[in-house]
C-alpha cells in the first residue's frame, strides 16, 4: 500500500464496497494465498506449493510465440503494421470491425462450422468476467435471481452477484447422473426462488463445465431451452471452454440448437466467450457477449464502455485470428495437447487409487476423494483440503467452493504447468494416498 497512513475507522464506504458477496474469503482464493506465500519451483523451491487451482492454459504458448515471431506486423508499429495514431486515438464501443469479424470466424471454427455468428452481434468486453457481469446487469434487477447449476465456477459469486445485487439460486446436480442438469432439478430451483419471493430472470450454464471438465449433452440443452421458454426467462451459456474440448464433435453449442430450431425463441439466449482459456490469454482481457436479442446487443455495447479492450490488443488478435492456417493448426494441436495432459493426470490419479468424473474438455479434472473423508460434510472436506494444501503442498479447489452439494469432490488443474511439474504433483498424491492407506 506504499506509505503507512493512520486508518480512521469512522469514514464509511458504500454497501457494495463492504459487501461480502465478493467471495474473496472462500477456500478457492485462500489456496491461492498459500501458493503465493510458498510457490513451487523445480530448482529453487522444490518443496513449495504446486498451483493446481488455476485454470490457465500454458500448453500451446510456443505456437503463439512462433506466430508472433513470424508476423511482427501483428504486434509492432511501422511498415505494414497498423499505424500508431490509429491505435492511440479514441476507440468507440463498437470495437474494431476486423477484430469482431475475426472473433465471429474463430467461434465458428471452434464449433466445426456447425454454427454461424454475425460479427454485428459481437459485443467486446474485457474478458468473460465483464461479459457475465454486464449481462447480469442487463437481464436482472437487484434482488432478482439467476439459476446456476452446481458445481459452478467460484468466480460467479463475484461476477453475477457482487456489484449487481442479483442472487444466485443453485440448481443442485448430483454424481449419480454425472452432475448433468435434469428438468426436475431446474424446476426445484425455480420453486426454491419462488418460495423466497424472488423473481427468476434466467438460467446460466457453463458448457463445457468448469469445474466438471465435461460438455453438456444435446438432450439436456434441449430441455434447458424448453424450460427457459416455458418460464419466459433468459438463458446465458458461458462457452469459454468451447475450443478446449478434446474433440470438436463432442461439443454442442446452444448456437447450433438455435440454428436447428430456425432461431425460434432465440431472443432469450446469450452466449459468453473469451480468449482466456482456448488461447491461454487471460492477461489480454478479451471477451465477448453474443446475443440473439437486438436490445441486449445495443445495451451491452453501450455498457461495454466501462470495460473495453485496448485497440492494440484488438489489432494484434485481429491479425492472428484472421490467419486461417494458423488458427486451424492451433485449435487442432491445442486440443491434442490438452487431451494428452488429461490422460496423463487421469491415469496418474487412477494408479494412486483415485477416480475422476469422465471428462472431455477443459483445463482440469473433477476428482472424487469422498472415500477419504472422515466426516462426509463440508467441514470434513475442508479438513482434507487443508491437509492437501499444507502437507501435500498442492493447491486444488474444494468442491464446496464451487457450491457442490456432495462433499469430497475437488477440481484439479493440469494445463498451467510443465509435464515435469505435473509428474511431481502426481508423485506427491501417490505418496499421500500411500500414507492414508497405511494409517487406516
Ligand atoms: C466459466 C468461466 N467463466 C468466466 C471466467 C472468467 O474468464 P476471463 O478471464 O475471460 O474473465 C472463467 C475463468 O476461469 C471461467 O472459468
Amino acid at each position: 500500500m506504499g506509505r503507512e497512513l493512520e486508518q480512521v475507522a469512522s469514514v464509511e464506504l458504500s454497501n457494495i464496497a463492504v459487501s461480502e458477496t465478493h467471495g474473496e474469503d472462500s477456500p478457492y482464493f485462500a489456496g491461492w494465498k498459500a501458493y503465493d506465500a510458498n510457490p513451487y519451483d523445480e530448482l529453487t523451491n522444490a518443496s513449495g506449493v504446486i498451483q493446481m487451482g488455476l485454470a490457465e492454459n500454458q500448453v500451446s504458448f510456443d505456437l503463439l510465440e512462433e506466430y508472433l515471431e513470424q508476423h511482427p506486423e501483428a504486434s509492432t508499429w511501422g511498415k505494414g503494421a497498423p499505424g500508431f495514431r490509429e491505435n492511440a486515438l479514441f476507440q468507440d464501443y463498437h470495437g474494431i470491425k476486423s477484430f469482431r469479424k475475426a472473433m465471429a470466424n474463430f467461434m465458428e471454427q471452434i464449433r466445426g462450422g456447425r454454427a454461424k455468428f454475425d460479427p454485428d452481434r459481437i459485443v467486446l468486453t474485457a474478458g468473460a468476467t465483464a461479459a457475465n457481469e454486464l449481462l447480469t446487469f442487463i437481464l436482472a434487477n437487484p434482488g432478482d435471481a439467476l439459476l446456476v447449476p452446481t458445481p459452478y465456477y467460484p468466480g460467479f459469486d463475484r461476477d453475477l452477484r457482487w456489484r449487481t445485487g442479483v442472487k444466485i439460486v443453485p440448481i443442485h446436480c448430483h454424481s449419480s447422473n454425472n452432475f448433468q442438469i435434469t428438468p426436475q432439478a431446474l424446476e426445484a430451483a425455480y420453486k426454491e426462488a419462488e418460495a423466497m419471493n424472488t423473481k427468476v430472470r434466467g438460467v446460466l450454464i457453463t458448457n463445457p463445465s468448469n469445474p466438471l471438465g465435461a460438455t453438456i449433452q444435446r438432450s439436456v440443452l434441449e430441455e434447458i431451452l424448453d424450460f427457459v421458454t416455458r418460464k419466459n426467462i433468459h438463458l446465458v451459456s458461458d462457452e469459454i471452454y468451447s475450443g478446449s474440448v478434446f474433440s470438436s464433435s463432442e461439443f454442442i453449442s446452444v448456437a447450433e440448437i438455435l440454428q436447428e430450431r430456425q432461431y425460434k425463441n432465440a431472443e432469450r439466449v446469450h452466449i459468453v466467450y473469451s480468449l482466456s482459456k482456448d488461447l491461454g490469454l487471460p492477461g489480454f482481457r478479451v471477451g465477448t457477449i453474443y446475443s440473439y436479442n437486438d436490445k441486449v446487443v445495443t445495451t451491452a455495447r453501450r455498457m461495454s464502455s466501462f470495460t473495453l479492450i485496448s485497440s492494440q490488443t484488438q489489432h494484434l488478435l485481429a491479425t492472428m485470428l484472421s490467419d486461417k492456417k494458423f488458427t486451424e493448426n492451433y485449435i487442432k494441436t491445442n486440443r491434442e495437447r490438452l487431451k494428452k495432459r488429461y490422460q496423463m493426470i487421469i491415469e496418474g490419479l487412477r494408479s494412486a487409487g483415485i477416480e475422476c468424473l469422465k471428462g472431455n474438455a477443459g483445463l482440469f479434472c473433477w476428482m472424487n476423494l469422498s472415500p477419504l473423508l472422515v466426516k462426509s460434510t463440508r467441514e470434513g472436506e475442508l479438513e482434507l483440503w487443508n491437509a492437501i494444501v499444507h502437507e501435500v503442498k498442492l493447491n486444488i479447489s474444494p468442491g464446496s467452493s464451487c457450491h457442490c452439494s456432495e462433499p469430497g469432490w475437488f477440481r484439479v488443474c493440469y494445463a498451467n504447468m510443465s509435464e515435469r511439474t505435473l509428474e511431481v504433483a502426481l508423485e506427491r498424491i501417490r505418496n499421500f494416498m500411500g500414507q492414508m492407506h497405511r494409517t487406516n
